[in-house]
Order: structure tokens, then C-alpha cells, then sequence
């Protein structure tokens, strides 16, 4: 099917068959040539084109015809289809009508009766030349239309990130400035217990900050696309065992106690076991993290024929439907909040799921409001890959 259509309007039938045949030498069998012998029947014309899909490049019309002119007919098109360039054909003393037509109906050209067909032929050349070159000019300018958007979109992003990131280091950094000045002007009258408690804070805030910037490092690395996992096939359950040792120990001033589920004694994985270590790290310090004092978290590890999973849930508050959905998103810090003083960046779960991704793993969560949450980590056995 030709796409591209041009329609010749004339209601002289000799005249129509000419345009026809030097149009046809022109454009060969590239173009779709349709004839009209008026107005209204190269506007029915027009409308059968369009819905069966075609372009109509280009409208060469004779200006005097009964009932509808060809300024008139052009001025329909032009409303219909400003891109179609229009052409028409006038005796000498149509001034007026070519002026109308170049005003309503933006006329590309008009070409005097008697006409040379070579002259003809090279207008309509250059006619649909220049078609074709708007054309792509119009799709590049909505391809950098698109980009433009995209870039915009971006840049916001990164205000947004810069803004966030800025404001939750100035609260440690200021945090440090007040302690700091406060040793300074004051150590001479404070006790030693007093100075070491204030050397904890700045210690806790430096942590702080430390840990963002780890994470913002993550982030960053992981949005430029620099993710570094070497995958092969490992046995996940070392990993697990020594997080939940060290959190067993950093949860116990909380009396937390997390417990350790497994039927094996290998559940080989194909991931990268340092970014295996970052992300149970990471749903571990949650789960501690916001479960009250004295509940319980269990671990539990299972396989499946492709997938290694690991569960880890926790007696918490649990998450609403509406925090769910925001859960893997940058800075999402939720209704539930650290239950021990400890920090949040709302970084983590971001982190996590890509990842987990990275990994062609999955990661998700099941939760009930005040009734605890479980986080799922897959990650796919050795032999699928
Ligand atoms: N196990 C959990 N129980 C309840 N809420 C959680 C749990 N894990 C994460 N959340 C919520 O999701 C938010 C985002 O978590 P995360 O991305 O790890 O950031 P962070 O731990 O630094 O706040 C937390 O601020 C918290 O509100
Ligand atoms: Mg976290």
C-alpha cells in the first residue's frame, strides 16, 4: 500500500488526465494519485485516504469549478491536514483567489494555466521534497521534544536527591558543630563521664552521616549503572548464619531475639555474595530496627527448584497497604519509625531491590497492620543460569 497520496482536483477531465501523467512520471509508483473533477468529491476523496491511513502529501487543485472554488476546497483541507501542501492552478486575472489561498490554506505554490509540464513537474518535485523533509523535521522535534522532557524529569530527580541528601547530613554535621563547641568552651568544668557522653554523640552523628553517604555512594553507583555483581554459583547459608550472629548481638540491648529456620545444610545460589551480605544486612537492620522492645525475628531460609528464598519476619507494627506501595522507592521513610534511637535514610529498601534485580532476583514484602512484616529475598539456583 502507498501511504503517501497526492490528489489532483480539476473539472476538466483532459486537464485531469495530464496532471495525472506528468505527476506520474514524477513520483513513479511511489505516490498514490487520486483524481477529483470537484471540490466535494476530492474532500470525500481526502476523508476515504485519511481513515484508510494514508498521508495525503500534497493537493493540486484548479481554482475556477462549480459550486466549491479551489481556494475553498484547499482552505478545507488546511484545516484538516496543515501539513498537506497545497498547489493550485490559476488563469491569469486570479490574484485575489491565490491571496485567499495563501492566507486560509498556507498555498505552497501556484502554477498559471497554460502550464509548461516541466515546470509542473519540477514544482511538484519540489513540492513533495519538502514534505518529506518537514516531516522528519517534525519527528525529530518531538524525539527532542521527548528527550527534553526526559532531561527535565532527570534533573528534577537530582535536585530533589541533592536537596534531601544536603538536608539529612546538615542535621548530623550541625549536630557535631553544637557538641564539638560545646567541649571546647566547657571541658574544663565537665567530669570525664560527661565529656565521653558527649564524644559518643558526635560519634553517633558521624556514624550518621557515614552511613548516608554510603548509601547516597550506592545509590549513585547504582543509577549510573555500575553495578558490580559477579555472579556464581554460592552456598548463602555462611552469609546468613553470620548476620544473624552479629545482629543476635546488636539486638540483644532491644531484647530482640532472632532465630534461624533451615531443613539443608547448603542452599547454593547464583548471586554475588557480597551484594548477597548488603541486602540481607539491610532487611536484617530493619527488621531490628523497627520491632519493638523484646519481640521476635524469624529466619527463614528455603528451596525451591529455582529459587533459593529467604524470609525474614518480624513482630513489628507492620506496614499499611498505602506504605507497601512506597516501600523500594528513594527516601521513604514510612509510619513506622526506628523503635531504639537508631537512624533512617529511607535508602535501603531502594538499594535493596536493585540489587536484587541486579541479581535476577525478587524481593517483596507481606505485611499486616500490627501484626508484623515479612520481607522475601529470591534469589535463582545455580543450575538455571
Ligand atoms: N521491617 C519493617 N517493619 C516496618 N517498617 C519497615 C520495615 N522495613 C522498612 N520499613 C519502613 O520502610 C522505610 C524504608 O526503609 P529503608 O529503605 O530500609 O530505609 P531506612 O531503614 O533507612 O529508613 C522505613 O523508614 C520504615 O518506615
Ligand atoms: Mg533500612
Amino acid at each position: 500500500m502507498n501511504e503517501l497520496a497526492i490528489i489532483c482536483v480539476d473539472d476538466d477531465s483532459t486537464i485531469l488526465s495530464s496532471l495525472e501523467m506528468e505527476i506520474q512520471e514524477v513520483v513513479g509508483n511511489t505516490y498514490l494519485i487520486e483524481l477529483a473533477e470537484n471540490g466535494e468529491e476530492a474532500l470525500e476523496i481526502y476523508e476515504e485516504l485519511s481513515s484508510a491511513g494514508h498521508e495525503i502529501a500534497l493537493v493540486i487543485s484548479d481554482y475556477i469549478m462549480p459550486n466549491m472554488k479551489g481556494d475553498e476546497l484547499l482552505k478545507h483541507i488546511h484545516l484538516h491536514s496543515p501539513k498537506t501542501l497545497k498547489i493550485m492552478l490559476t488563469g491569469q486575472a486570479d490574484i485575489e483567489a491565490v491571496s485567499h489561498a495563501i492566507q486560509y490554506a498556507n498555498l505552497y505554490r501556484y502554477i498559471s494555466k497554460p502550464w509548461q509540464p516541466a515546470d509542473l513537474k519540477l514544482t511538484v518535485k519540489e513540492a513533495l521534497n519538502t514534505y518529506l523533509q518537514n516531516k522528519k523535521i517534525a519527528e525529530y522535534t518531538d524525539e527532542l521534544e521527548r528527550t527534553n522532557q526526559a532531561l527535565i524529569k532527570l534533573n528534577q530527580d537530582k535536585n530533589e536527591f541533592l536537596g534531601i541528601a544536603a538536608h539529612d547530613l546538615k542535621n548530623p554535621l550541625s549536630a557535631i558543630q553544637g557538641y564539638a563547641e560545646m567541649l571546647i568552651e566547657d571541658c574544663d568544668d565537665m567530669p570525664k563521664s560527661e565529656i565521653i557522653e558527649v564524644s559518643h554523640l558526635i560519634l553517633s552523628s558521624s556514624r550518621q552521616m557515614f552511613e548516608l553517604v554510603r548509601n547516597l555512594l550506592d545509590v549513585n553507583r547504582i543509577e549510573s549503572g555500575k553495578i558490580n555483581a559477579k555472579l556464581s554459583c554460592v552456598d548463602i547459608l555462611p552469609t546468613v548464619r553470620i548476620l544473624v550472629e552479629c545482629y543476635s548481638t546488636r539486638a540483644k540491648p532491644k531484647n530482640i531475639s532472632l532465630q534461624l529456620h533451615q531443613q539443608n545444610n547448603q542452599y547454593d545460589a547464583f548471586v554475588d555474595k557480597n551484594t548477597v551480605h548488603q541486602i540481607l544486612d539491610n532487611l536484617l537492620s530493619n527488621a531490628v530496627k523497627y520491632s519493638p522492645y523484646g519481640k521476635h525475628i524469624n529466619i527463614r531460609i528455603q528451596q525451591s527448584e529455582k529459587m533459593v528464598r529467604c524470609e525474614i519476619q518480624d513482630e513489628g507494627k507492620g506496614l499499611s497497604t498505602a506504605d507497601q506501595q512506597k516501600l523500594f522507592s528513594k527516601f521513604t521513610r514510612l509510619t513506622p519509625k526506628p523503635t531504639g534511637k537508631e537512624h533512617s535514610t529511607g535508602l535501603g529498601l531502594f538499594i535493596v531491590k536493585k540489587l536484587v534485580e541486579a541479581m535476577n532476583g525478587k524481593v517483596w514484602c507481606e505485611s499486616e497492620l500490627g501484626r508484623g512484616t515479612s520481607f522475601f529475598v529470591a534469589f535463582p539456583v545455580c543450575n538455571q543460569t
